[in-house]
Formats: structure tokens, C-alpha cells, sequence
């Protein structure tokens, strides 16, 4: 019998394509990827409470604080120096201010709006996505109006348009409904332009799942639901076609980015919405689970963490994310600056 290798280690019969070739060296492997992930795809999210020079770390989500304020500015400021350019912002609110109509939200002298603009008059250069949804602001810890136990969408609108606008007023870039009332990208649109706030964007939470893994993020801002679930307006996770309807309402309705979110339990989602609209950006969010899932493994000394944060935020934009909003933004501008 003769063997299938010949005496100097080659292949016996014919092999004309050998896709390892295009592996063999680092150079040549940089060369054919076919994804590359940036700091321009980065969106930092940042937590923001009330008082003064204080940076406190969120159990959940190891690395990652809440700042005051003026250690917010600062933050803002290295990250900025390290290359990053976009940042999210949420506000935790002490349980004081909160109300069944999320008024703190709109307070123009509260602290989320004074640190959107003094961020922005420092640093007129950095992008501010800003945060609209009732929860951070109410008691009942919803993104929508409760009344009897039910989440009210169409009074809820009003509320999260003049969220939008003072939002806007104080210098936000781009809004982010992440909400999931219907209509409400429209509602903010028509508000903000009456407003003469027309350059100012939308990047709606358009496939926002009913996910656990959002439960580091409600610790770090105290915003869990006291009563119930998400499931009546965050999509069921065992939807995906439905993630079609509302990216076309969303289109009809104004916005200016569609996301995704989270992010790895839902490449597919990413995917299919990037190849079914390809006349808009779809962004996806790597939320606080995926981070703290990471930490916890790395920490544990079960794998690398850095290395998983890269595996997993090339993956979210192979699967056709143009912008990541990513805990570990600040970390792989660290790494990559070297
Ligand atoms: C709520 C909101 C949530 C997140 C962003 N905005 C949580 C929720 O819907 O309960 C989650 C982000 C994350 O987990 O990183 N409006």
C-alpha cells in the first residue's frame, strides 16, 4: 500500500488550494483580515453620580466606576488622550429624587444635564450619546409611565421627548432612546426639530432584547424594575424577524443609527439587520453581562480576558456592527496604544 505522503513530507496526490498559506505568518495574516477594529468604533459608557471627588467601582463590572462630576471631567479627558472619541453617558440617581414621572430627568439644574454641558464646553470635541428612558429617574425603576401596574406607551412619549429636548439644550450629540416604547423615535424627532435641533442625531435601541444580562448595569445605576419584568416592551429573546419590523419603523420614524443589544448573544440579530438595511449604521451594545462574564472568567484564572475582549469585540464587528458601545472601550485603546 503506499502511503498518502511521499518521503520529504508533502502530499502524495493533487492540492492546489491550501487556504493555510494565507495563515503561515502575522504579516500575512494582518494582511487578508478581513475585519479591523478600531478606536473610531468605540463608544465608552460612563457612569455619573451626584457629589464631589468621588470614583466608585460597580462590584459587578470590576474596572469599571461611578465618578462625580468633576472626576467625570477628568475621566473624559484621559480617555480622550488615549484615542477614544464617543462616550455614553447614564446618570445614577439617589432614590430621593426618584418619582413615578422620572422628573429628575427634565430638572435642567439636576446633575445629568450640567455634566453633559460642562463636558461639552470643555471638550467640544468629544461625542455625547445621551441617555433617554424613564428608569434611572422612577420609583418604579421602568423605562415607561406605571399606573397600575401596567407600562403606559403613549403617555410616556411626551415625557421622553422633553427628556430628548433638554437633553439636546444642553449639549448632547446624539440621543438614545433606549426605552422600547413604540413610537418614540418620531415623537423625539418631531420634538427636536421643532426645537431647531436638527443636527442633533438618534441612535434608537431598536432590537433591545429583555436580556439578563443587564443586571451589573442596573446595579450600577440602582435601576432595577421593583415590580415585574422588561418583557412587555424589550423584545423576546427568541425573536429575531420581529427585530426587522422595528428597524423599519425606526427608519420611517427618524432615527439615524439602529442598535442591537446586547451584543454576543445576538451577532445574529447584528447581522441580519446590517445585510437587511444597508442604508444605515447598525450599532450594537456589549453590555454589562458580556463584560462581567469576562472579568469574572479572567479573574478566576479560567482565560485571558484580554484576549477574550478582543475575540469578542472583533466578532460583534464582523457580524456587521459599524460602532460598539463597549465597557472595555478604555481598555483596548490601553492595549493598542501599546
Ligand atoms: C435602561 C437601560 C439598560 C441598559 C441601558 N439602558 C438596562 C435595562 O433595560 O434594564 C443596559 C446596559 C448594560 O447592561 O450595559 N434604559
Amino acid at each position: 500500500m503506499t502511503s498518502i505522503v511521499t518521503v520529504n513530507g508533502n502530499y502524495n496526490g493533487e492540492m492546489l488550494k491550501r487556504p493555510r498559506r494565507k495563515r503561515r505568518t502575522q504579516q500575512i495574516r494582518d494582511l487578508v483580515a478581513e475585519t479591523n477594529l478600531g478606536l473610531n468604533d468605540l463608544i465608552f459608557p460612563l457612569f455619573l453620580r451626584d457629589g464631589k471627588r468621588l470614583k466608585e467601582e460597580i462590584k459587578s463590572m470590576p474596572g469599571i466606576y461611578r465618578y462625580t462630576p468633576d472626576y467625570l471631567v477628568r475621566e473624559v479627558e484621559q480617555c480622550l488622550n488615549l484615542g477614544i472619541k464617543a462616550f455614553a453617558l447614564f446618570p445614577s440617581i439617589e432614590d430621593a429624587l426618584k418619582d413615578d414621572r422620572a422628573t429628575e430627568g427634565l430638572n435642567p439644574d439636576g446633575m445629568y444635564l450640567k455634566a453633559i454641558s460642562s463636558i461639552k464646553a470643555k471638550f467640544p470635541e468629544a461625542l455625547l450619546l445621551t441617555d433617554v428612558a424613564m428608569d434611572p429617574y422612577s420609583s418604579a425603576g421602568h423605562d415607561g409611565l406605571v399606573v397600575d401596574g401596567e407600562i403606559l406607551n403613549d403617555p410616556t412619549l411626551e415625557i421622553l421627548a422633553q427628556m430628548a429636548l433638554v437633553q439636546a439644550q444642553a449639549g448632547s450629540d446624539i440621543i438614545g432612546p433606549s426605552d422600547m416604547m413604540d413610537g418614540r423615535v418620531k415623537a423625539i424627532r418631531e420634538m427636536l426639530d421643532q426645537h431647531g435641533f436638527q443636527n442633533v442625531s438618534i441612535m434608537s435601541y431598536t432590537a433591545k432584547y429583555a436580556s439578563v444580562f443587564y443586571g451589573p448595569f442596573r446595579d450600577a445605576l440602582d435601576s432595577a424594575p421593583k415590580h415585574g419584568d422588561k418583557k412587555t416592551y424589550q423584545m423576546d429573546p427568541r425573536n429575531s424577524r420581529e427585530a426587522i419590523l422595528e428597524s423599519k419603523l425606526d427608519i420611517e420614524e427618524g432615527a439615524d443609527f439602529l442598535m442591537v443589544k446586547p451584543a454576543l448573544a445576538y451577532l445574529d440579530v447584528i447581522c441580519r439587520l446590517s445585510s437587511a438595511f444597508e442604508e444605515i449604521p447598525i450599532t450594537a451594545y456589549n453590555v454589562s453581562g458580556e463584560y462581567a462574564m469576562i472579568k469574572a472568567a479572567h479573574q478566576n484564572g479560567w482565560l485571558d480576558g484580554t484576549q477574550a475582549m478582543v475575540e469578542s469585540l472583533t466578532a460583534i464587528k464582523r457580524a456587521g456592527a459599524s460602532a460598539i458601545l463597549s465597557y472595555f472601550a478604555k481598555e483596548y485603546a490601553e492595549i493598542t496604544r501599546g
